[in-house]
């Protein structure tokens, strides 16, 4: 049969390809609301469409969905709640160098396969030693393989005894002895690794690590119950992780462009910190900020380019082409567009800049092309439609407010007249920004706020079903939108997209109305 054309003549003067829409004579700045999407012919079923997108070598999510640096979004439980479903979590910097260190490597150790260098101990150590670490390093364990200086196995400390009340006792008087401890060849895992440990578990009833040596018994990794119980079930369930190459869940860490007393780039500070951060894993790092299209900002990127070129780079925020060709010019790879969307966010009203979101990205995205960067939509998204509309244009999205109400966003739950809630702050709120500058740079947090006009408020978010439920709502909207566009992946997304813009008539005709609502369906 010959391919069903999706749009007749008439349509096509009405139903745009972005090109022809955006650039349209006299079109005014638009965003989420001011357009939507001529559904095409189709044969994709939303369960077949693919939701991957590629924003790195190095970082390939598997929903393209982000969750902002942001302090009431984005530290280690929400991070590592993002990559299991299969997106990506940006740990805020409004923590101390060392929290944020810690907040990577609880995300970098939470599930693993094969942990291919577990952390372990050596028998000289003592207890209190151990404890110590797991405190500053944010471990959620405490068995520890025991390994000589050159690696070799000599036994494993159980959690059990990690405890303060054994602080004193040497490691290898604590630990269970090399010969009863279970371990397999590294030679004898075979094709699926996670079938033979799973298969180990089910044989050695009460066993729930499993330590992997080689010819020599040195340790070359270790298997948990849990975590191999945990990636059984993830293979059958729609959302997959997003992981690195060691099988590592993917996690992002913000900094800023730290400046020093005299008010220049504090350059020892920020390569020291984001070495720090490379060592513990840490797949991308943004350098987040309000203005991108910035001398500072682009010293930073150029600065973390130089020394560790193979780490992507996000960086922003623009919302112009320059601001996007300076940044890519600069070493970064990935681009956050958005200035003033968010839902906390008075950059607009107190400055008086910024882009209405959709013809933004467009802007950037045609800029993007050029230099071979991706871009991501950075605030302003409320409904799964948005995320539909955003991925016409940019690779992934970023949501704070969207996820602000999960059980996994930092911040405790506050009941108000019997409904509960959660805060949502934004990062150029007074509140934040005092609490970023103190833990930053050690000033006078009263000092630091004084001299800056906030541009973003601090508000509640009711409190939401857990991140996973929410993804897989925003999810299967975004597929729907694909399905109705005849798109199984996002670049057929992308091309396919054609816009029309409607009227405030338009929007109201979109939402429910002229009903009395009984169930809200979000
Ligand atoms: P949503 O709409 O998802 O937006 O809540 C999250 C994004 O908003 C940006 N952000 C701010 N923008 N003042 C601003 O103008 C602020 O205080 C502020 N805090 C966060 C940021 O890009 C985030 O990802």
């Amino acid at each position: 049969m010959a391919a069903h054309s999706p749009l007749s003549d008439l349509d096509g003067v009405f139903y745009r390809g972005a090109d022809d829409f955006f650039r349209e004579p006299g079109r005014p700045a638009l965003t989420y609301d001011d357009v939507t999407l001529a559904t095409l012919y189709s044969e994709i079923l939303p369960r077949d469409t693919n939701l991957e997108t590629r924003l790195h070598d190095r970082l390939h999510l598997r929903l393209p969905i982000i969750s902002a640096d942001m302090d009431t979004v984005t530290e280690a439980e929400m991070a590592i709640a993002m990559a299991l479903a299969g997106g990506l979590g940006l740990i805020h910097c409004n923590l101390t160098e060392g929290q944020q260190r810690s907040a990577v490597s609880r995300v970098k150790n939470n599930v693993h396969g094969l942990i291919q260098d577990p952390i372990k101990v050596s028998p000289a150590q003592s207890i209190g030693d151990v404890l110590e670490s797991i405190d500053q390093r944010g471990f959620g364990f405490r068995t520890f393989p025991v390994v000589e200086e050159d690696d070799r196995l000599i036994g494993l400390l159980p959690g059990h005894v990690v405890r303060p009340r054994y602080a004193a006792t040497k490691v290898i008087d604590a630990m269970t002895p090399r010969t009863q401890v279970q371990t397999i060849n590294v030679r004898e895992l075979g094709k699926d690794p996670i079938a033979r440990a799973d298969r180990f578990f089910t044989e050695h009833i009460g066993i729930h690590k499993l330590l992997v040596v080689d010819d020599q018994d040195r340790l070359r990794g270790l298997f948990t119950i849990s975590d191999i119980e945990r990636i059984i079930h993830e293979r059958q369930t729609q959302l997959k992780p997003a992981r690195d190459d060691q099988f590592r869940l993917l996690c992002g860490a913000a900094i800023s462009a730290t400046r020093n007393s005299t008010g220049e780039l504090d350059r020892d500070r920020i390569l020291a910190h984001v070495g720090g951060l490379v060592e513990r894993g840490v797949d991308v790092i943004a350098v987040s900020t309000a203005h991108g299209h910035t001398k500072g900002v682009g010293d930073t990127v150029a600065l973390i380019h130089s020394e560790h070129p193979d780490l992507p780079i996000i960086a922003g925020n623009v919302t112009s082409g320059a601001g996007v060709e300076f940044l890519a010019d600069c070493g970064a790879n990935i681009i956050k567009i958005g200035q003033g969307p968010g839902s906390i966010c008075t950059t607009r009203v107190v400055a008086g800049v910024g882009i209405p979101q959709l013809t933004a990205l467009y802007i950037a995205s045609r800029a993007a092309a050029k230099k071979g960067v991706r871009i991501l939509a950075d605030g302003g998204v409320t409904k799964s439609g948005d995320i539909v509309k955003a991925l016409t244009i940019a690779d992934a999205v970023i949501c704070g407010g969207l996820l602000a109400g999960c059980p996994e966003a930092p911040g405790s739950i506050m009941e108000i007249n019997g409904k509960l809630y959660k805060q949502y702050r934004g990062m150029g709120s007074l509140a934040a920004m005092k609490d970023g500058s103190a833990a930053r740079y050690g000033h006078a947090t009263k000092d630091t706020a004084r001299k800056v006009a906030a541009e973003g408020i601090e508000a509640l978010k009711e409190v939401s079903p857990p991140l996973d439920t929410v993804l897989s709502q925003l999810a299967g909207g975004l597929q729907s939108g694909m399905g109705y566009l005849g798109a199984q992946t996002l670049p057929e997304l992308r091309d396919r997209a054609r816009y029309i813009q409607v009227t405030a008539a338009g929007q109201r005709e979109s939402a429910p109305h002229d009903i009395v609502e009984v169930k809200a369906t979000s």
